[in-house]
């Protein structure tokens, strides 16, 4: 297990980081094994440095992509009830946390009913970790935050040794999607492992509703999501030294009815050869040829509730908007 290093204690909020050397490492060997693939693809993480995750909020804000403002107002409605579950003294474990936007609803209705939560995200993402927990440690003068920049196996583990206060797990934004089945159950299943007494897991998870309406949110009209996707091949420029020409890479987005999931693919649009010195790398693609950057998985209560029935838990309790395009889910050991 690769130790954590302190990146900053800073009164009430501490970052802890595994180290770049590591980070990168992860990078390599994804890329390696991504590329050398039939077909080619590439884990979504890659999607979030620091202009990918700039890029990622800006998604947020676009009337297309309904999943943000939806699960946001889902949570609004719901939080006094959901607060109303935690223990006065809990952790608030957010995996993907990003810029903890909608965290914060939670927060202020824990706040406003005397709670003392301490906040404990989890993200890939150093700069907007940074970037959100500066904020938040001045927006709330009562919050303690302990924040982890890594993936999520390695935050779970880190996470797995608090076991005297309640946690409360959030994975929002339809995280979950992005996982193939398997890798949700085995997420999933960590969680079970990691929860003790009482403790939580909320769930924001995207329904299956039309291709009108799924298919835009990832292929907006003001080219935002294909800058998003193109983005990644810059990052790999620039960490790997690579030559991709992310101009000669269309962005793609498709239905796999087979599995419920919204694909986003990077086209090449001809026949080229592609440099990776820093990996020892040379790939070639034909034209048409696809890189599959991301999936993102849509669920029905029912494939939701197997998946949690093969990890060990069970849905509690399920809210949703009025058009039933998302459901927050409380979930417990089962
Ligand atoms: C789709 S965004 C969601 C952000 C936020 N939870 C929301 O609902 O708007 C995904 C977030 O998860 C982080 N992320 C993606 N893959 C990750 C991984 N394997 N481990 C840790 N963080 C990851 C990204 O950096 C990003 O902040």
């Amino acid at each position: 297990m690769t130790n954590l290093q302190t990146l900053s204690t800073n009164g009430r909020c501490t970052v802890e980081a595994l180290p770049p050397l590591h980070i990168l490492q992860s990078v390599q060997s994804a890329v390696r094994t991504g590329l050398s693939a039939h077909p080619k693809q590439l884990p979504p993480f890659l999607l979030y440095d620091h202009r990918g995750s700039n890029l990622f909020e800006e998604i947020c804000r676009l009337p297309e992509y309904y999943l943000t403002r939806t699960e946001q107002s889902i949570l609004e409605r719901c939080a006094p009830e959901l607060v109303a579950r935690f223990s006065r003294d809990m952790d608030l474990v957010e995996f993907g946390s990003g810029s903890s936007i909608k965290t914060r609803t939670l927060l202020d209705a824990l706040f406003s009913n005397g709670h003392r939560p301490t906040y404990r995200p989890v993200d890939i993402s150093h700069t907007m970790l940074n970037a959100s927990t500066t904020a938040l440690v001045s927006e709330y003068p009562e919050l303690m935050i302990k924040a982890i920049v890594s993936d999520y196996g390695r935050g779970l583990e880190e996470i797995s040794r608090q076991r005297e206060r309640q946690k409360v797990f959030l994975f929002l934004g339809s995280n979950l999607g992005n996982f193939t089945p398997l890798e949700a159950v085995d997420f999933l299943a960590g969680v079970r492992r990691a929860m003790t007494g009482d403790d939580l897991l909320l769930l924001g998870v995207d329904l299956v509703k039309p291709l009108a309406v799924l298919l835009p949110a990832y292929d907006d009209a003001a080219g935002v999501t294909a800058a998003f996707n193109r983005n990644l091949l810059v990052r790999l420029n620039r960490e790997l030294g690579a030559d991709f020409r992310p101009e000669c890479f269309r962005h793609e987005v498709r239905w796999n009815q087979e599995v419920q999931a919204v694909e986003m693919h990077l086209a090449s649009e001809g026949d080229q050869l592609v440099s990776l010195p820093a990996i020892d790398l040379k790939i070639s693609f034909l034209a048409g040829e696809t890189i599959h950057t991301e999936s993102s998985h849509k669920y029905t209560s029912a494939s939701l509730a197997q998946l949690c029935a093969e990890a060990g838990l069970a849905v509690e309790r399920s809210w949703s908007d009025p058009q039933n395009w998302f459901a927050l889910n409380m979930i417990v050991p089962s």
